[in-house]
């Protein structure tokens, strides 16, 4: 038995994305204009990020809403995902991480599948018109419900949601004033009670740490 140390979660997931991700010089490039750009390193790891373009895949999504554009490391998973014809809008609050994120995305070759909307969600979202086949949340946590409610009303029956970072290393079992933890809880609780969602989560370790992601159905 290997102890269960962050950093024993680490090499593991390393392990896998070297076995089964590889080597993907498009995204080890948008990792490093984030880093050069001192963007926060909160993309998703890479087996999250194949996760991803296997799941648009097997939903047969060809319209894709991501809330939280950051480096772009996600919308090129996506974009990738939807395959050509497809199309991908992403939001970003951050005018300087778009910027980076549509360079990446340009040199990633994906750059006509995808739509980078600028501004806070509360305020793009209302200019959507869907349907969206598949919504990957990944933004700011205390807005979660707003997300929730956006895709739900971007979506049709059988939209796919993914609603990212629903452990938070455990916190969300506790009482907290955190607003992040709260909102992550308030997003877990919208999903098990609105009765347009039907919704699992899964926790995850990994380079990461303990973290997770929800899984929704529009019904
Ligand atoms: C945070 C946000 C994320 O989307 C993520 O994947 C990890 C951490 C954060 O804001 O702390
Ligand atoms: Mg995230």
């Amino acid at each position: 038995m290997v102890e269960p140390t962050r950093e024993n979660w680490s090499e593991v997931d390393a392990h896998l994305a070297r076995t089964l991700v590889g080597s993907d010089p498009d995204l080890e490039a948008a990792l490093s204009a984030q880093r050069v750009a001192g963007m926060p390193e909160i993309e998703v790891a890479a087996v999250a990020g194949k996760f991803l373009q296997l799941l648009t895949g097997i939903a047969g999504a060809r319209r894709v809403l991501e809330i939280g554009t950051l480096g772009g490391y996600s919308t090129i998973c996506l974009a990738r995902g939807v395959g050509e014809g497809g199309r991908v809008i992403t939001i970003e609050a951050e005018p300087a991480h778009a910027a980076v994120a549509r360079q990446s995305i340009d040199a990633a070759g994906v750059g006509d599948r995808v739509e980078i909307l600028v501004g806070r969600g509360a305020d793009v979202l209302p200019t959507l018109t869907g349907p969206f086949d598949l919504v990957f949340i990944d933004a700011d946590k205390q807005s979660n419900t707003v997300y929730l409610e956006h895709a739900a009303g971007l979506g049709r029956p059988g939209t796919v949601i993914v609603l990212d970072n629903v452990v938070r290393s455990g916190e969300i079992i506790q009482d907290t004033a955190d607003e992040m933890v709260r909102g992550t809880q308030a997003g877990l609780r919208m999903l098990a009670d609105d009765p347009r969602f039907d919704a699992t989560a899964l926790q995850v370790v990994g380079s990461k740490g303990w973290d997770g992601f929800a899984l929704a159905v529009l019904k």
